[in-house]
């Protein structure tokens, strides 16, 4: 029989902060829906201090952002003092923060919060302040003292880090996991392909795009990142298949009450609420990004709406896919644990339109009930379709169907399709890329659609590229030869010159592993030859402005 004396030992003896310990195995399930909460980057960017993020955490208790969900005070960067202490512990900046860090954290728990806080993995944070690289260890270990429940973990300068994201990151997940603590670890690296190359071994969520701006065009192209063709091959329908419990797709934080977009102040409800229903159909973390000491009604029932954000926080955690995409006209589709689906219409053009909804599209048929979840009342049963006339920026968010067995997603693309499996010769046009920046290549062509051909001979595989194009191809170590004939394309002559470079790994890690240096259309293909010992994803990069450059028969030998 355990004493009494140390029963009562373990009950009390628990990680500072308010929440329990769980075990290093459960660092998988510290998200089990997308994270909630409040970041204070977007509403004052290095503007912070320790009587603002007071009234932010008071205001998150009474607006009742709380009580909806948002439990995470997030102090985004330029918190930090200039220069470590003398055991290299990183110290909250004297003058925004006298108190200090574990006394900010204490006040964020006592007001039924979680306490969350930036750092980089590069040698500075993108304000310039001191980063954790090689100091991983400590920091995480400071992080856990303070009572730290999240950590977003960004990427300025971690490229001349020399690490793969994949291997840093799992060594922030190794430390924090050490220290006994459960924090969040939220990848903030501008959507350099997590999804592809294993975020999800030791983070919660990972950004899908750059920086979000106050803008609707940057919200919108935020979405079209994570649920759109923007960073992935379009097989993929977006990134869906790749969120799920415990690990998030994210478009980055909220704009929801910062729209600077010139619109009538009536109509800046209109887009909040489409911004808020995008994040929610996507299943995203929701962080606020507002200044909540100003919370407007408008703005505060937005943020708050118990039914839009009941379908970004169920629990079958499917981040919805796009079932139509047209002249600015989206159709989203979210199949929800009660065996409902939530189906999101939106106009992001400049005409009104009629938008419908067509049963088939989501998987039903007949008559079907249909509630509007912002109004949250029904809108009564509608057979085989549901039409609605939409202006710019307007939505529907619906909860169409009856409850009962699940509806099925779409089938995930097999991973065949997308990663070298099989043994000999797997050409690269013969699989999805996991990601891509600027311009996607074309696939067996030049980039002009004619056949790619170099000194007089014609292939019939490899990539066209054009202007500047990175694209990743996941090879999970399973291939140990690249090769590939290179060259600009006739058409090019006389316009500069081109250069097609081989990465090991993401855009971060920048292992250069072959280089063409500077080709002219009229230089003769250069072949490339390399070995690929132990290459997770494969990165080629082509540059060449105006030019259009080929991978011929670009391929991997196993
Ligand atoms: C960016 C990051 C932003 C914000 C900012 C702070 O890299 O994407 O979300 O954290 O740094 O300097």
């Amino acid at each position: 029989m355990i004493p009494f004396s140390l029963l009562f030992f373990a009950l009390v003896a628990q990680p500072k902060g308010n929440t329990p310990p769980v075990a290093v195995k459960d660092s998988r399930t510290l998200a089990m829906t997308p994270p909630m909460g409040w970041n204070s980057w977007n509403a004052f960017e290095k503007d912070i201090d320790e009587t603002k993020i007071k009234a932010i955490a008071d205001a998150m208790v009474s607006s009742g952002m709380r009580d909806a969900g948002y439990i995470y005070v997030v102090l985004d960067d330029a918190w930090m003092a200039k220069e470590r202490d003398s055991q290299s512990r990183l110290v909250a900046d004297p003058v925004k923060f006298p108190s200090g860090m574990k006394a900010m954290g204490d006040y964020i728990h006592s007001k039924g919060l979680k306490f969350g806080i930036y750092e980089d993995r590069g040698r500075l944070t993108c304000q310039q302040l001191p980063g954790s690289l090689g100091h991983e260890q400590i920091d995480m270990q400071t992080f856990a003292d303070w009572g730290v429940d999240y950590i977003k973990m960004d990427s300025c300068f971690a490229e001349a880090n020399g690490r793969f994201s994949s291997e840093h990151y799992q060594s922030f997940r190794k430390f924090i996991n050490a220290t006994g603590r459960p924090m969040i670890l939220s990848i903030s690296d501008f959507g350099n392909g997590a999804w592809a190359w294993g975020g999800k071994e030791s983070s919660q969520l990972w950004r899908t795009s750059y920086d979000i701006y106050p803008y609707m065009d940057s919200v919108y192209s935020c979405a079209e990142t994570s649920t759109g063709s923007g960073s992935i091959h379009p097989a993929f329908n977006g990134l869906w298949q790749f969120a799920g419990p415990g690990h998030w797709n994210d478009p980055d934080m909220l704009e929801v009450g910062n729209l600077k977009d010139n619109i009538p102040a009536d109509r800046k409800i209109i887009a909040d609420r489409a911004h808020f229903s995008l994040w929610c159909i996507m299943a995203a973390p929701l962080m606020a990004g507002n200044d909540l000491r100003t919370l407007n009604n408008d703005v505060r029932n937005t943020l708050t709406a118990p039914e839009v954000i009941a379908v970004d926080q169920d629990k079958r955690g499917i981040q919805g896919y796009k079932v139509f995409s047209d002249g600015g006209i989206d159709i989203y589709n979210k199949p929800l644990a009660d065996g409902t689906t939530a189906v999101l219409m939106l106009n992001k053009g400049k005409q009104n339109s009629t938008v419908t909804i067509r049963w088939r599209q989501i998987g039903l048929s007949g008559t079907q009930p249909v509630r509007d979840l912002w109004e949250r009342k029904s809108l009564g049963s509608f057979k085989d379709a549901y039409s609605v006339e939409l202006g710019t920026n307007e939505h529907r968010l619906l909860k169409i169907g009856r409850t009962g067995r699940p509806l099925p997603t779409p089938k995930p693309i097999p991973t065949d399709k997308y990663i070298v499996s099989r043994k000999g010769v797997t050409y690269l046009s013969d699989l999805y890329y996991v990601w891509k920046s600027w311009n996607a290549p074309v696939y067996d062509s030049a980039y002009d659609g004619k056949p790619i051909e170099i000194d007089g001979k014609t292939y019939k595989k490899g990539l066209g590229c054009k202007g500047k194009s990175a694209v990743m191809f996941q090879l999970n170590r399973n291939a140990d030869q690249f090769r590939a004939v290179v060259s600009l394309n006739k058409a090019s002559q006389g316009v500069g010159t081109g250069r097609f470079r081989v990465y090991d790994g993401d855009f971060f890690s920048n292992r250069l592993l072959w280089d063409s240096g500077a080709i002219s259309a009229s230089s003769p293909g250069k072949e490339v030859d390399i070995s690929l010992k132990d290459v997770q994803c494969l990165r080629l990069v082509f540059e060449g402005e105006n030019l259009l450059g080929n991978w011929a028969e670009a391929r991997v030998i196993r």
